[in-house]
Formats: C-alpha cells, sequence, structure tokens
C-alpha cells in the first residue's frame, strides 16, 4: 500500500507543488490549510495537473488541536511535511505575537498529535534565513546558524530546535518521531504547466513577483533595494531554486525517511542551487526571457537584508541523490508564464 503523506499548508505556493510532486512519486496525499493566505485556486490547479480529483482536502487550522487529531484519526498518516506558516518578514516585525502564536502552535499540536497517533516522520520547511548574514560563503549544513533577523526568521529556528529536541525525546519511546528540515533558499518560479505558482497577497514583497507583476503593468516600477552593496555589480547575491526543484527535495527527503536511509533521527538539508545570481542579474535575466523591459530603479537597501546569501548543497547533492536541475532562465520563464497566466484568467 502507498504510504500517506500529509501535507499541511498543501494548498500554498510551496506546498501545492510539494503535493503535486507527491503524487507523481505514487504517495498517497492528504492536504491541510486554513486558507489564510491562499485561495482554493492553488488546490484546483494541483487536481488538474495530476489529474486526481479524489485527494483528501482538510480546510482546518493546524492552531486547533482538535482538527488535526481528528484528521490523523481518519487517516494513518505515515509523514507530516509541514508549510503552515506565516511567512512575511515585515509583517512578522510588527505582529510578532501573530506569528509566533501561528508558527510554533500549529507545529507543536502537529508534533503532539503524531505521538498520540504512534509517531511518524517529520518533515519541516526551514529556511536559509536562519543562518543570517553568514561570515562564510557558501553556507554548509554546519555553518553556524546567527540570531535571526526577525520573528519569522526566529520561529523557523524555534521549529527546527523543537524537532530536533522531540526526536531526540521519543527515540526512546514508543511513539518515535524521525525529522528532517529542509532549509530553503530564495524559491521562485511556478510549475511548468503555469497552472500553479505563487499567489502574493497585496504588494508582493519577494523580487519575483514584483518583477512578473511590474512586468505585465500590475506595479509601475520595481525597486532593486541597494545598488552599494560590495558585490559585483552592487546588488545583493541570492541562491535563487527553481520550485519545482524544491519540491523533488521533499520527495527524495521523504524517500530517505522511508527507506530507512536516515544516519540521524534529525537531519538538516540546505536546499539551494549553490550558484549565486545578483538582483541585477535577476532582473536583467527576466528581460531576457520575457522580452519585456522592466521598468526599474535603484533605492537604498531594504532594512533586515543581507547582503550575500548562496547554498553548498553538496550533502543534499549526495545523500538524498537530489541536483537542482533548472537554469535561472528557464525558472524566470516559467514566473513570467504563471503571470501571464492569472492575467488571462482575471480578464
Ligand atoms: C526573504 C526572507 C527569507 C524567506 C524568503 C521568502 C530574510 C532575510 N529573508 O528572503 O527568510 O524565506 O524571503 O519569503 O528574512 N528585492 C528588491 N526589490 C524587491 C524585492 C526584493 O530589490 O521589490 C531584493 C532584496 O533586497 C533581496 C532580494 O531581492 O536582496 C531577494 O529578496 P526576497 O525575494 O524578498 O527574498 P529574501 O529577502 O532573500
Amino acid at each position: 500500500m502507498a504510504k500517506k503523506v500529509l501535507v499541511s499548508g498543501g494548498a500554498g505556493y510551496i506546498g501545492s507543488h510539494v503535493t503535486v510532486e507527491l503524487i507523481a512519486a505514487g504517495y498517497d496525499v492528504v492536504v491541510a490549510d486554513n486558507m489564510s493566505n491562499c485561495d482554493i485556486s492553488g488546490f484546483e490547479g494541483v487536481k488538474k495537473i495530476t489529474g486526481r480529483e479524489d485527494i483528501p482536502f482538510y480546510e482546518i487550522d493546524c492552531c486547533d488541536f482538535a482538527s488535526v487529531d481528528k484528521l490523523f484519526t481518519e487517516h494513518k498518516i505515515d509523514a507530516v511535511i509541514h508549510f503552515a506558516a506565516f511567512k512575511a518578514v515585515g509583517e512578522s516585525v510588527s505582529e510578532p505575537i501573530k506569528y509566533y502564536y501561528n508558527n510554533l502552535v500549529s507545529f507543536l499540536n502537529i508534533l503532539e498529535v503524531a505521538k498520540k497517533h504512534g509517531g511518524c516522520n517529520v518533515l519541516f520547511s526551514s529556511s536559509a534565513t536562519v543562518y543570517g548574514e553568514s561570515k562564510v560563503l557558501p553556507v554548509t549544513e554546519q555553518t553556524p546558524r546567527m540570531p535571526a533577523m526577525s520573528p519569522y526568521g526566529n520561529t523557523k529556528t524555534m521549529c527546527e530546535d523543537i524537532l530536533r529536541d522531540v526526536v531526540y525525546a521519543t527515540s526512546t519511546q514508543d511513539a518515535v518521531i524521525k525529522g528532517i528540515a529542509l532549509r530553503y533558499f530564495n524559491p521562485i518560479g511556478a510549475h511548468p504547466s503555469a497552472l500553479i505558482g505563487e499567489l502574493p497577497r497585496g504588494v508582493p514583497n519577494n523580487l519575483v513577483p514584483y518583477i512578473t507583476q511590474t512586468a505585465i503593468g500590475k506595479r509601475e516600477c520595481l525597486s532593486i533595494f541597494g545598488n552599494d552593496y560590495p558585490t559585483e555589480d552592487g546588488t545583493c547575491l541570492r541562491d535563487f531554486i527553481d520550485v519545482t526543484d524544491l519540491a523533488k527535495a521533499h520527495v527524495a527527503a521523504v524517500a530517505r525517511m522511508f527507506g530507512g536511509k536516515m544516519k540521524k533521527g534529525y537531519e538538516i538539508f540546505n536546499v539551494g542551487t549553490g550558484r549565486p545570481v545578483s538582483v541585477y542579474e535577476l532582473v536583467t535575466k527576466f528581460e531576457k526571457v520575457s522580452g519585456v523591459k522592466l521598468n526599474y530603479k535603484f533605492v537604498p537597501r531594504r532594512e533586515g537584508d543581507v547582503m550575500a546569501l548562496w547554498a553548498d548543497p553538496t550533502f543534499a547533492n549526495e545523500e538524498l541523490g537530489w541536483k537542482a536541475e533548472r537554469t535561472v532562465e528557464e525558472t524566470l520563464a516559467s514566473a513570467w508564464a504563471w503571470e501571464k497566466y492569472l492575467a488571462e484568467k482575471n480578464k
């Protein structure tokens, strides 16, 4: 019988792409989402891509223990991939209680319920934000974490530690929990079908949605935050990872858990390309693949931004047998196709 994977936050940007790849790999998937930061179109897109109308969907908030408990009673869950969290860095600074409450309580509930139902594998969606402004680049999983720059970042560090401690404690108990944290670099792009992609509410905080919305005419002008960094062109360096490549890393991690291949009960992997690309370079690459001349201007640095961050993905490449495959150009083309699809749909 196929293993069953619960994807919490499965209707969102990364969760929907992961659901597609899990189904393609033959897993049974249950999706839970409270729809607080997405609409049903993401899940509809997943059904269209996979041709599966029967994916169980729970509109629940993981902060509600009873709802999560009910889901685990109705399904024998073999692994959870936990995405259900708030992710806007700036908002987390102004609303820390909302962020700490939501991101921590939902994860604690998942762990508590998993334990109550006999234990399972837990994959936590972490972030390269835990490295802060690293002195050493590229960063490996051994690079020390730095104090987070925001409550959002803090919740990622805290959830990693919670998972580590729960794995340690349950290793000698009846209900064992094994854990993997995947530290994402900068996920961008959309599914090649253009049926699912990033759907920011309001003004986008992240670079690529801002670029594509400017190109389509929804935003007037892209502000490039800082061109006076000590980098080659003065703009920040990031490791932009294609969302489908990223989704495949989750499938590889889940297979590692189910295959008994983990070397420790709790493991961490960097999920990046290992290739730094500057913000300005990304803008020019976008202009090339889209054929659109982008309206942009340089403005002062954004508070809290790190100058440069990119991954050493060797550990994931070797241990997960996973590697980022798509080029930045292909990924930007997919983001553009998605923006055009949205424009067409909303006409
Ligand atoms: C941020 C978070 C990261 C989170 C990710 C996805 C931090 C330090 N980073 O990454 O944890 O996982 O978002 O939500 O908290 N830029 C512009 N103009 C724009 C938007 C962005 O120039 O309109 C620049 C930024 O200054 C930055 C780069 O583009 O140098 C990438 O920004 P963004 O997409 O927001 O991601 P990060 O800040 O790297």
